[in-house]
């Protein structure tokens, strides 16, 4: 059952234990808990959680949740997963910090060029932000050039956080955001000769060809290609995205789901690039901690082992969510869309308002959504689908009635969704190319 307006009664769902923490903790956390986690009123949608287990979650108030937040899209195969958690264990139980490099480090490495076979050499970090940075660092000592051109988020580390997202400055930063549009890296790649271009690819965003023309691009400029799969990796496949695409990255960077929520990520590459690594100050205390290695190797067992079947089930799971969010939206009238790219799904709504009220009436029925719009299906919750249409497809009616329709979607819409995703860069001709360029890939109607 997914389409029509009945209205079933809604559990009451008090956030009584939630809001205790949160004032608990804002005595001693600046803001309760960090601004991205605060997805939204702490009083009317959880933000404090216990334990999870498969595809579900519980929050300080004991309610059990469907979690398609999945730890930010970390969790990929599923929470409690008994492989990854007794490879974890076991590392705990024989030491988890040893005095300098673990055996397990390149047992993980073997498995990971072998597995993704994007590379013969690997690096292990514990964040996606160290390990892009990393890269980037690698790429300008093996280039001993210095610019990077840039599009997409790569965490929060400073030589991203500052980079000049003016493309037509005089004088441009040593990173330069070209903001998605293929011409601005043509052209910045003729004006910088830069080390590196470093893309994350958004699935349901861009098409693959967007990529292969980054990728031609890059090589023709003798700059080298990053791609960070930080958000994709092991989404569309154990190859990752770029593969997908006919790409091999000089370099290809991954965290998230490489860990299924440990916390892990990697750099990897050929060892004609990774080799200047030893040129360069790249390493930590924590390198050769053990239990990101060991999540690591048992997720890359596990995806190794994935049968076709069972990925193309997982994949027809993505698709199954797409469309059945549509036909909601449509059967509606929502102004809203949920787009679908290899392993990667975003909803973009015509009105935040709106979206706030529907992700809010879906926590109360027992599913969390990310209000920043990525839907991250668990390969557990392949077979829960029907269930989370029957929460969304309640949760559109009663907001619906609520507050009335969600006024038709429109480019400007989108426009606004890419603005607050950082997807459009600032240069106005720039976004507008990028803007029809996507507006052309969602199959929607030109204004
Ligand atoms: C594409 C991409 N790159 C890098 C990062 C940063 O990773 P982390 O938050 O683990 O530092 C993220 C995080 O969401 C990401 O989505």
């Amino acid at each position: 059952m997914i389409e029509g307006t009945q209205q079933t009664p809604v559990p009451d769902r008090p956030l009584t234990e939630g809001l205790a923490w949160f004032e608990r903790s804002s005595r001693t956390v600046v803001g309760g808990v960090k601004r991205m986690n605060l997805l939204d009123d702490p009083a009317e949608f959880p933000c404090f959680f216990t334990h999870s287990a498969g595809g579900r979650t519980w929050d300080a108030d004991s309610h059990e949740y469907i979690d398609l937040i999945a730890g930010k899209g970390s969790v990929l195969i599923g929470h409690t997963e008994p492989a990854v958690d007794e490879a974890v264990i076991a590392a705990i139980r024989g030491g988890s910090m040893p005095p300098l490099t673990p055996t397990d480090y390149p047992v993980a490495a073997e498995r990971l060029c072998a597995v993704t076979g994007m590379g013969n050499r690997a690096k292990f970090f514990r964040t996606g932000s160290c390990a892009v940075t990393a890269a980037v660092r690698i790429a300008r000592a093996a280039t001993g050039r210095q610019t990077v051109l840039t599009c997409g988020y790569h965490g929060w580390h400073d030589w991203f956080a500052e980079r000049d997202k003016n493309p037509r400055a005089e004088a441009p930063g040593p990173v330069v955001e070209f903001g998605y549009d293929v011409q601005t890296l043509r052209e910045l790649l003729a004006a910088t000769s830069p080390a590196a271009v470093v893309v994350t690819p958004e699935p349901a965003l861009f098409d693959l060809d967007f990529l292969r023309q980054c990728a031609e691009l890059a090589r023709a400029a003798g700059a080298l290609l990053i791609v960070d799969e930080v958000k994709t990796g092991f989404r569309a496949g154990p190859l990752g995205y770029a593969a997908l695409a006919g790409v091999r990255p000089d370099l290809t960077v991954l965290a998230k789901a490489l860990g299924n929520g440990y916390p892990v990520s990697a750099v990897l590459g050929d060892v004609a690039v990774m080799a200047a690594e030893t040129e360069i100050h790249v390493s930590g205390t924590y390198e050769t901690e053990r239990l990101g290695l060991a999540a690591a190797t048992a997720c890359l067992d596990l995806y190794a082992a994935r049968t076709e079947a069972e990925h193309t089930a997982y994949q027809a799971a993505c698709q199954q969510l797409a469309d059945g969010l549509n036909r909601i939206f449509a059967t509606h009238g929502t102004g809203a869309h949920a787009c679908l790219g290899p392993g990667n799904t975003q909803i973009i709504f015509a009105d935040q308002e709106w979206a706030t009220a529907f992700y809010r009436a879906c926590a109360r029925r027992g599913l969390l959504l990310y209000c920043f719009d990525d839907v991250n299906l668990m390969f557990a919750q392949t077979g829960m689908v029907e269930a989370i249409l029957d929460i969304a497809a309640a949760a559109v009616a009663a907001v619906t009635t609520q507050l009335g329709g969600c006024p038709p979607l429109t480019v400007d819409h989108l426009a606004a969704y890419l603005n607050r995703h950082r997807v459009l860069g600032k240069d106005q001709q720039q976004a507008g190319r990028v803007l029809e360029r996507v507006r052309a890939r969602l199959g929607w109607a030109r204004p």
